[in-house]
C-alpha cells in the first residue's frame, strides 16, 4: 500500500480530490465508489470547487456508495443519500440516475443486495473507491469479523459504531442498528482505493492496517493484499505508524 503522510485535514482533503478529478479527467467514464462520514467532506468540497472553478467534468461518470443504514428513507436527514446530495451531488454535474447508493428501506432488503452488486458488474466494476475507516478498522460498515469473501449485504452495526455516529443524530437510540453494506469482495474488486484517515482517534486503526496481521478482526488490513491502495493520512493519523 502507498502511504501518503499529509499535514492535516486540509491536504488530505485536497490530495484526495486531486487524485478523483485526475481519474475522471483520464477517463471521463470513471466510475467512482464513495464514502461517507466526516473524513470525506473536505474532499467532496474540494471536489466542488474543482468542477466550479477548473470545470472538472462529471457528466459521463457514474458513482455507486459502499452503504446506506437500514430503515431510513432516502429523503430522511440523516441517510447516507442525503448526505451525497448535500454534499457532491447537488453541486456538481454528475447525473442524477447514474449516482447509486443502496435503498436502505427496500422492502426486500436481501434483493436490494443483490441489485446493487449486479448494477457495480454491469457499470463494468469501480474503477476508484474513496474509503475513511472507522476507529475499530471497519470499512464501509463492514465491521470486525467480516471475511474476505463478502460481498454487497445486510450487516448489524457494533456498540461502538454506533456510538460513533450517535453525533449526527439527536439521541443514540436514532441510529439504525443495521446498514446494507458493499462487502469486502465488492471493495477489493475496485481496480484503485484511496483511503482517508484524519485525526488521533483513528491513529490505531491506521497502524493496524498498515502494520499488523491480515486479519477480519481489522478489517481494514485486508487491504494490503490489493495492488493499487493509497492511503493518504494527516499528522494526527499518522502517529502511532
Ligand atoms: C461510518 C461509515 C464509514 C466511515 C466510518 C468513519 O460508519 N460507514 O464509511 O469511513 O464510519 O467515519 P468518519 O469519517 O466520520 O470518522
Amino acid at each position: 500500500m502507498k502511504l501518503v503522510i499529509v499535514k492535516d485535514y486540509n491536504d488530505m482533503s485536497k490530495q484526495a480530490a486531486k487524485l478523483i478529478a485526475e481519474e475522471v479527467t483520464r477517463n471521463p467514464k470513471t466510475v467512482l465508489g464513495l464514502a461517507t462520514g466526516g473524513t470525506p467532506v473536505g474532499m467532496y468540497r474540494e471536489l466542488v470547487s474543482l468542477h466550479q472553478q477548473e470545470g472538472v467534468d462529471f457528466s459521463q461518470a457514474q458513482s455507486f456508495n459502499l452503504d446506506e443504514y437500514v430503515g431510513l428513507p432516502s429523503h430522511h436527514p440523516q441517510s447516507y443519500r442525503t448526505y451525497m446530495n448535500e454534499n457532491l451531488f447537488a453541486h456538481i454535474n454528475l447525473p442524477a440516475e447514474k449516482t447509486h447508493v443502496p435503498q436502505g428501506d427496500a422492502v426486500d432488503l436481501e434483493a436490494e443486495c443483490k441489485r446493487y452488486e449486479q448494477a457495480i458488474a454491469q457499470a463494468g466494476g469501480i474503477d476508484i473507491q474513496v474509503l475513511g475507516i472507522g476507529n475499530n478498522g471497519h470499512i464501509g460498515f463492514n465491521e470486525p469479523g467480516s471475511a474476505k469473501d463478502t460481498t454487497t449485504r445486510v450487516v448489524a452495526l457494533t456498540q461502538s459504531t454506533i456510538e460513533a455516529n450517535a453525533r449526527y443524530f439527536d439521541s443514540i437510540q436514532e441510529v439504525p442498528t443495521q446498514a446494507v453494506s458493499m462487502g469486502i469482495q465488492t471493495i477489493l474488486g475496485a481496480k484503485k482505493i484511496i483511503l482517508l484517515a484524519s485525526g488521533e482517534a483513528k491513529a490505531q486503526a491506521v497502524s493496524q492496517m498498515l502494520e499488523g496481521e491480515m486479519t477480519a478482526d481489522v478489517p481494514a488490513s485486508l487491504l494490503q493484499q490489493h495492488p493499487n491502495v493509497t492511503v493518504i493520512v494527516d499528522e494526527e493519523a499518522a502517529s502511532a505508524l
